[in-house]
């Protein structure tokens, strides 16, 4: 069956809108929001969300190898998030271990997969996607971080390209996994061969960023033996 595209006017969160409505929903159903007053981060955080000037797109997923599949779709999602925007900007889109888009070294966009449930194996997953455009002034106590736009794009043309790629991407993802994607990771990884450190807690890991294995886990090279690591916020350093 063709999936549908709902488009709303005003909504506490795209993502909540999907799960309090999910059982109606089959595999790559949509929505698009011009306003969020609940928007949703990862790590329990905000996401700054105001009328009109940005992007605010979820897409239900069912995943048939379960929720230990989640942090493979997610990084696929990237993938396809700065293949999509690069299409339709000609702007240099990067990705960033694990969940965020790139542009100039800011915050362009970020993703937040949620669990809806579990049916047997199969997870049911909502795919959260908030990418800059036109923001103006962000509130500073929400924005905390250097942040990026896109621009003036069409944002009809831009949900349906989305839309598209997204449910041929995570089509390949489900036969193939992670493996026929690393190529395109290391080709818009914005990190990649750069001093990085990682932070866990408490714990700053320094190394030098190569990518990420089939796992999805970051792959850093350390005092020349390479180690993978699946958790922490990632950053440049100068030391
Ligand atoms: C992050 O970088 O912390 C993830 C941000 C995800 C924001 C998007 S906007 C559309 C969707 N609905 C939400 O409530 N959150 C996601």
């Amino acid at each position: 069956a063709d999936s549908h595209v709902e488009v709303l006017p005003i909504i506490d969160s795209t993502n909540q809108y999907l799960l309090n409505n999910i059982e109606r929903l089959t595999t790559g159903d949509s929505c698009v929001a011009e306003f969020q007053s609940k928007a949703r981060g990862r790590r329990g955080r905000q996401w700054f969300a105001p009328f009109g000037s940005n992007l605010y797109f979820s897409m239900y997923w069912r995943l048939d190898q379960g929720i230990a599949a989640a942090m493979g779709l997610s990084l696929v999602v990237g993938i396809v998030m700065a293949d999509t925007l690069r299409a339709i900007s000609g702007q240099d889109i990067k990705v960033k271990w694990p969940n965020d888009l790139y542009l100039d070294d800011q915050k362009l966009a970020g993703i937040l997969v949620e669990l809806a449930g579990k049916t047997g194996d199969c997870a049911h997953v909502v795919i959260g996607i908030g990418v800059n455009l036109m923001m103006t002034n962000p509130d500073p106590n929400i924005v905390n971080q250097k942040w990026a736009n896109l621009g003036k794009v069409d944002r009809n043309l831009l949900v349906a390209k989305v839309v598209k790629n997204l449910t041929s991407k995570l089509t390949d993802f489900e036969q193939h996994g992670l493996a026929p994607f690393l190529d395109d990771w290391l080709r818009l990884d914005n990190f990649v061969d750069r001093p990085v450190k990682l932070l866990i807690g408490d714990n700053v890991i320094r190394g030098v960023a190569k990518g990420i294995n089939e796992q999805g886990a970051l792959i850093l090279e350390q005092n020349g033996k390479t180690n993978t690591f699946i958790g922490g916020e990632i950053s440049l350093r100068s030391d």
